[in-house]
């Protein structure tokens, strides 16, 4: 199997991390690997952000608790549904763990230098709101899976997140980052544990030709 192969292949999500750091250098070489994916019009509007002193941990973690605190309240109020109740809470398992990770990093974009784009472009996406968050979404995500792979690469395990975004909605805010959209965040560092291989679906149930 070509080496690529076998990255891709063999990448399982890690939720559980030994304690000791890997080298900043390894973190700033994932990076680099991350940014160099495409985007649109070459705008690069991926921001990393590694979260390395207590204090930003902290807030987040606190707007965490809070977050789902005042979800569960809102439950309460509105009579209670055990499901959702069971909802808030496992999806809080879902992200907890990422404060126990050596490398907390935040994948956001920026709307920094868009404006010129659309002004050379003669304006022609400032009515696309849909498009552009679509880009967005797509850009950050390439960026991600390059960060990911250059860390597998690495012997660096990793877990990309969105649920703490269902109990923090401006984790940009908590974090003094304005002029930032925050779109998830990916833990790394040693794994601690080796989840086993996933079924995947079938390429006949994933792909066609018309
Ligand atoms: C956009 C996105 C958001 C995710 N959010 C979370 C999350 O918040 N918490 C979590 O534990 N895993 C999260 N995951 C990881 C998925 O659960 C995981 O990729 C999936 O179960 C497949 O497992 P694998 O990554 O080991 O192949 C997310 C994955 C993606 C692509």
């Amino acid at each position: 199997m070509a080496y690529l192969d076998e990255l891709i292949f063999r990448r399982r999500s890690v939720r559980k991390f030994k304690p000791d750091p890997p080298p900043v250098e390894w973190i700033e070489n994932m990076v680099l690997c991350g940014a160099r994916s495409p985007s649109p019009r070459n705008s690069q509007p991926v921001r990393f952000i590694r979260l390395e002193s207590a204090q930003p941990r902290e807030r987040l973690h606190d707007a965490m608790n809070e977050g789902r605190r005042r979800l569960l309240s809102q439950i309460e109020q509105a009579g209670g549904a055990k499901k959702l109740r069971n909802y808030v809470n496992s999806y809080f398992r879902f992200s907890e763990f990422m404060f126990e990770a050596p490398v907390i990093m935040c994948l956001g974009t920026s709307d920094e230098g868009n404006d010129r784009e659309n002004t050379r472009q003669g304006g022609a996406e400032i009515d696309e709101p849909g498009r552009r968050r679509r880009d967005l979404d797509i850009t950050v995500g390439l960026a991600a899976k390059g960060y990911l792979l250059k860390g597998e690469e690495l012997g660096l395990a990793s877990c990309i997140l969105t649920a703490p975004l269902l109990y923090i909605s401006r984790p940009e805010y908590v974090l003094g980052l304005d002029g930032l959209d925050i779109r998830c965040f990916i833990v790394s560092g040693w794994r601690a544990e080796d989840p086993p291989p996933l079924e995947r679906k079938s390429s006949a149930e994933i792909y066609r030709v018309l």
